[in-house]
């Protein structure tokens, strides 16, 4: 019998009919294993009798709290994490998806010195129960893929999780959207070794999936966060220079439109390489240099002086290179050589002195 002090956070949304089977199966972990286990369920206003339930069994190691205004996973099992006052702390699902009886070898991994562990379907012996469609399956795995350049754990969509109280206290810059907590206290709380304790995920048997096409796209958006904070500079530059090359196909389009409209041709060149840098600013401006947004006017005109002499720099070498006739290639290997150029001085000088923190 361990006598480590264990906070089960459980988000509940009409898991009604759930409920008492993994009361019951925590309450034998308690007498077998775990004997300092509390349980704080969080419960969006379910409406759906909870309150009743826990109510009448009135036991002192459950606690409910009730939110009346928010919804949402993540941000319901942060508001449990924030309230636990012991040592360790476990997230689970309500709908008997994770079983109660590896949370004690989940607490061991902690207590063995991993910073973070997770019941997984993908380790070896670890399983999951038939049914899962052929898109449910498929999905998983893309979401898998999607989430390594923050970890190599092979379940990282778990939400089935261990770690001492003092590792979430540490985390920095939560954002409880989306329904991957377990990826994002990862990555914010640092944490570096993380332990699989294999487990069977079991098919909800009752009431319904959250998991809606919305909470997909959620995900995508989260990744890109991760990203945003993990690798800031990298995302810069990559969103930088797609915009960029997006920037190129709108010059050649307003060049098609606009030059015959001019006496002179260099007028309608001038024109459209204002017209594409404009549509550059913009989307730098959000998705780019998402961080640094101030006065819109001034970040303006900076970039478009900037972009000027990344624009001819661009230019000239472009056409040194064209016209020298001892390459083979030479036009092509101009181009390719003059915006790699121009993107670059654009992106570092725009970083430095236009789009600054
Ligand atoms: N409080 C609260 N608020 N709880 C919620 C909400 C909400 O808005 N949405 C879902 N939950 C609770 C459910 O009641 C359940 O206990 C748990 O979160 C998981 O919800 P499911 O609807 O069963 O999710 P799932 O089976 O699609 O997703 C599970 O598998 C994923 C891996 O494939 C969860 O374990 C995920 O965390 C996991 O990533
Ligand atoms: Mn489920």
């Amino acid at each position: 019998m361990s006598l480590q002090s264990v906070t089960v956070v459980l988000p509940t949304y009409q898991e009604f009919a759930s409920l008492p089977s993994l009361i019951e199966a925590l309450r034998e972990v308690r007498i077998d294993e775990l004997q300092e286990l509390h349980l704080i369920i969080v419960d969006d206003n379910s409406n759906d009798g909870t309150e009743q339930l826990i109510e009448e069994l009135n036991l002192d190691w459950i606690r409910l709290i009730v939110r009346k205004e928010e919804r949402g996973l993540s941000s319901a099992v942060i508001r449990g994490l924030q309230e636990a006052t012991t040592e360790y702390c476990v997230v689970m699902d309500a709908d008997g998806s994770h079983p109660a009886s590896a949370i004690a070898a989940m607490v061991q991994a902690i207590q063995d010195g991993a910073d973070f562990a997770v019941g997984s379907r993908y380790i070896a012996g670890g399983t999951t129960e038939d049914g899962w469609g052929v898109l449910r399956w498929l999905n998983s795995k893309i979401a898998t893929i999607m989430a390594r350049p923050f970890t190599t754990v092979l379940d990282p969509m778990s939400g089935f999780l261990a770690f001492k109280r003092s590792t979430f206290t540490k985390a920095t810059d939560l954002n409880p959207v989306g329904y991957k907590i377990g990826l994002e206290l990862i990555v914010k709380c640092g944490c570096v070794s993380v332990k699989e304790v294999p487990i069977h995920f079991s098919t909800r048997q009752l009431g319904q999936s959250k998991l809606t096409l919305g909470v997909q796209f959620e995900y995508l958006q989260h990744v890109i966060r991760l990203l945003r904070y993990t690798h800031p500079k990298f995302v810069s530059f990559f969103t930088f220079a797609t915009v960029g090359l997006s920037g190129a196909f709108v010059y050649l389009l307003a060049l098609q439109l606009i030059t015959p409209l001019f006496a002179a041709t260099w007028q309608g060149i001038a024109l459209s390489v204002w017209i594409a840098m404009t549509w550059n600013f913009f989307w730098d401006r959000k998705y780019a240099f998402w961080y640094a947004r101030t006065n819109i006017v001034v970040q303006y005109f900076g970039f478009i002086l900037i972009c000027s002499v990344g624009a001819t720099a661009n230019f000239f070498i472009t056409k040194s290179l064209a016209e020298s006739n001892a390459i083979a290639y030479s036009g092509l290997i101009g181009v390719i050589v003059g915006s790699a150029i121009g993107i670059i001085f654009n992106f570092l000088v725009t970083r430095l002195f236009v789009f600054r923190k």
